[in-house]
């Protein structure tokens, strides 16, 4: 049918005659002469419909936008002054001889070059919305980053298995999506939210190098970065340590950039452990690009009278910090004002702070802040000596459980530093974060929780912790982080039937309930488990990061709303009452209130 795309004619292809099929994106009547701009996957051609072509010119005139058209036509050079120098095809247009129409449209609901539309608008008619060339771009862009990853696994010797859908929930953390068995009354199968125990059982196969690009499904709070169903580049390795897997898939990454982007990133990437991150960063995905950094503040402020840091620095499990920001005494009253309200969003009470205008006199009038009558002269010294702040700096304080301060300081330094440009000028920043504890002490439930998953393997010389010290138990796990969000994930996992047996012990799980819910690993790791390993990366994130995009909605076919619904399919919906039945499944009325 067609001879040639419309984003590849240019200037060699004077004088032929090709076939183009497409999209009108657009129609222009000028004096006498249509000009229809075709659009298909990649790119436009300006199509010239002249009225001695009578037949073709009368079918033009019907042409609206979206019709979409076969169009036979001669390439020949644009007129002296109408060259297109900002689209490739821009030096040549299309002398129509013959013109189709395959089907019409009805009016778009939107323009597709409108960059103002609301999000609602572009996920009804998403089909529309993906004919958008950005849209385009994003989804060619995903499939090659794809493509590059898996070539690369391949290559390197991994196989890709699938896994099971309709499966037993692994305990990652997020709620299961969860599906009724019809044929077993009352039961369930939960979809995974990640293959985590099958690859680890793929392993005990002797599969030895597994990867597999699939979906996973999480019942969570959505974010930018969050979808209830997203896309894993999952991997496991048996016989590696954590700094060989964490080798050979940083060179898979750094390999994808240069492949798909042509970008360099660092070789090797930074590693920094967890605790450093938390103090310097507050955060586990620290942005890397952004120069501020947290100071620990806590040991002086213990005795000082500002109840809200001495309280905070004599709580057990409380954190008084710094932040400088560089110039900050420059900021205005609503600016801070504005910032106060941002750390409440992460649990802060307030943000108290310091405009340092003279260095030399640690009092009120060459530190201005309400605070600082409150504050000992050796505390405020420790403030200027610790963070380094100079005059015309400004500091941040926040006092609260290390936990809210990590956040709420956290989130301000990479908002001020992109804000303010505190930031390195690097388009890229990689990192990874190792050294993560087993356990998290979960204040609700006044338990411990494992931080990445249970099947995660103690650091070398830390297993007796687990029964002593959980807190104080590192982990084989890593994180790998880019420009500020965690891309990756994995640990090396525990192999020994008797130290898994351990970890559930301390994260109080009884043996009968251990059984009962993974008893099928429990017993693989009796029968010649391998040591092993592995990560999985956030395909959808990944591919956000490299397409410059802001959410990760932006490179997903068709993603779900903030609100996990699809607004296309209206997904989720009721079912008939025949369908639930055969489920065993009777739907409780809502009590609406009023
Ligand atoms: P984890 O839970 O860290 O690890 O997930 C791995 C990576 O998946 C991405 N990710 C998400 N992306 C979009 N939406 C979500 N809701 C979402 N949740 C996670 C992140 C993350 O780094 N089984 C382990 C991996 C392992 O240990 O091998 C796991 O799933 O980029
Ligand atoms: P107050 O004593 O409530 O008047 O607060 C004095 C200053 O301390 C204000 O700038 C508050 O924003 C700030 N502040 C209050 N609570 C905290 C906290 N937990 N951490 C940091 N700053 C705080």
């Amino acid at each position: 049918m067609r001879t040639h795309y419309c984003g590849e004619l240019n200037s060699q292809h004077i004088g032929q005659t090709v076939t183009l099929c497409g999209w009108a994106h657009r129609r222009r009547d000028h004096g006498g002469v249509i000009f229809i701009d075709l659009r298909d996957r990649t790119g436009i051609s300006q199509i010239v419909i002249d009225p001695d072509t009578a037949a073709a010119f009368a079918l033009a005139e019907t042409v609206r936008n979206e019709f979409v058209l076969k169009i036979t036509c001669k390439v020949r050079p644009r007129p002296e002054g109408t060259i297109n120098p900002n689209i490739p095809t821009g030096e040549v247009e299309m002398l129509a001889s013959e013109i189709e129409v395959l089907n019409p449209s009805l009016t778009p609901p939107f323009m597709l070059d409108d960059d103002n539309l609301s999000e609602t608008v572009r996920l009804e008619h998403r089909y529309l919305d993906l004919r958008r060339p950005a849209m385009q771009k994003n989804m060619m862009l995903r499939y090659r980053v794809a493509k590059t990853l898996r070539d690369y696994l391949d290559t390197a010797g991994f196989i890709e298995v699938e896994t099971p859908m309709l499966t037993r929930s692994t305990p990652e953390g997020a709620r299961d999506y969860l599906v009724p068995s019809r044929v077993h009354h009352g039961m369930f199968f939960a979809l995974p939210q990640s293959p985590q125990l099958f690859k680890q059982l793929l392993m005990v196969a002797g599969f030895d190098k597994y990867f597999q690009i699939t979906k996973c499904f999480r019942d969570e709070d959505l974010r930018a970065d969050r979808q209830p169903e997203f896309t894993q580049v999952d991997i496991e390795t048996s016989f590696l340590t954590e700094n060989q897997i964490m080798d050979i898939v940083e060179e898979m990454i750094r390999r994808m950039f240069k492949q798909v982007q042509d970008i360099d990133l660092p070789n090797p990437f930074p590693r920094m452990p967890f605790s450093e991150a938390m103090n310097k960063y507050g955060s586990d995905k620290p942005d890397m690009r952004v120069t501020l950094e947290i100071t620990e503040l806590s040991d002086v402020m213990k005795d000082v009278d500002f109840k809200v840091f001495s309280g905070a620095a004599n709580m057990a499990g409380g954190r008084v910090a710094g932040l400088r920001i560089p110039g900050g005494a420059a900021l205005t009253r609503g600016e801070i004002d504005a910032y106060t309200e941002f750390v409440k969003i992460y649990g802060a009470k307030g943000l108290a702070y310091i405009k340092i205008n003279d260095i030399t006199q640690l009092n009120e009038t060459g530190l201005q802040s309400p605070i600082v009558k409150n504050i000992h002269v050796n505390a405020l010294q420790a403030v200027i000596e610790r963070t380094g702040a100079q005059n015309g700096d400004l500091v941040f304080f926040g006092a609260d459980k290390a936990k809210v301060v990590n956040e709420a300081l956290g989130a301000l330094r990479a908002k001020v530093g992109h804000e303010k440009g505190h930031v390195d000028g690097r388009t890229w920043a990689p990192l990874w974060v190792v050294d993560f504890p087993m356990f998290e002490h979960d204040e609700e439930a006044d338990r411990w929780v494992a931080l990445h998953h249970p099947f995660t393997a103690p650091k070398d010389g830390h297993e007796d912790f687990l029964a002593t010290d959980p807190g104080a138990c590192l982990s084989k796990a890593y994180d790998m982080v880019l420009n500020g969000w965690e891309v990756g994930g994995g640990s090396v996992r525990i192999h020994r039937q008797e130290v898994q047996s351990k970890v559930f012990d301390a994260l109080k799980i009884s043996a009968e309930e251990a059984q009962e819910k993974f008893g099928f690993l429990l017993d693989a790791l009796q029968y010649g488990a391998p040591p092993h390993g592995g990560l999985a990366f956030g395909l959808d994130r990944l591919v956000t990061l490299m397409a410059g995009a802001e959410s990760i909605r932006d490179v997903i076919a068709f993603p779900k709303t903030q609100r996990a619904q699809c607004l296309m399919t209206k997904a989720p919906n009721e079912v008939d009452e025949k369908q639930l039945r055969e489920l065993h499944i009777r739907v409780r009325q809502q009590n609406v209130a009023g």
